[in-house]
């Protein structure tokens, strides 16, 4: 679907796409480790959107992720912990209206119905995380309502998932570093 919105928040898109964390976890190289520490990021964004009614209520995520986080810490993965980059994006979030919080919606649901298809296929886990009862209808609940106005925030989303990746990317190296020198 073509829009306003759509291209001028291409870029970011793109910006977010290729970082290393991103390609990694979408090329199948995440272990199971790193890739819960992804999933306690994406907890953390959930359920600050989480706190209002969504436009479709098959789009609820929080138990779909703790799901999947549990599964992880069954297999042994250790949680890290939320990052300072998603603690200020949480924050961030849980100051906004309702209505405010829409852009986002529109960013973290949309971002999970679409790349997320395939990203299930490669994750270390059975990626409930990207399961949707009543797909269409909770997609079409979000083309619905989004607005070319929302392209400033649904901007400052991206620049927000940016960084969680960059942090999360340092983590893995750090971690990497550790296991070599051990
Ligand atoms: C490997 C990573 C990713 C892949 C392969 C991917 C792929 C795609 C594709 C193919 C579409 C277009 C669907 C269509 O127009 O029919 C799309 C749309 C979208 N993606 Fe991604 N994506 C990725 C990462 C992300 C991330 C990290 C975010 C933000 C958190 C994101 C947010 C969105 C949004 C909001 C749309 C809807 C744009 C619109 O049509 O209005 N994506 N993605």
């Amino acid at each position: 679907m073509q829009s306003l919105l759509k291209d001028q928040t291409a870029e970011k898109h793109r910006i977010a796409e290729r970082k290393p964390f991103n390609m990694r976890m979408f090329k199948g190289e995440l272990n199971q480790q790193a890739y819960l520490h992804y999933l306690e990021q994406q907890l953390a964004i959930f359920t600050a959107l989480e706190q209002h009614p969504l436009p479709h209520p098959s789009l609820n995520r929080i138990e779909s992720i703790s799901a999947d986080i549990q599964e992880l810490e069954t297999a042994g993965a250790l949680r890290k912990g939320e990052l300072t980059a998603t603690t200020t994006y949480k924050n961030y979030l849980s100051g906004l209206t309702p209505s405010e919080q829409l852009p986002h919606i529109y960013l973290h649901y949309l971002a999970i119905a679409y790349g997320g298809q395939i990203m299930k296929t490669k994750v270390p886990s059975k990626g409930l995380f990207y399961d949707f009862h009543n797909f269409e209808a909770c997609i079409l609940s979000i083309r619905q309502i989004q607005q070319d106005s929302w392209v400033n925030e649904v901007n400052k989303g991206y620049d927000a998932i940016i960084n969680i990746f960059d942090a999360l990317e340092a983590t893995l190296l750090e971690t990497t570093k550790i296991i070599e020198h051990a």
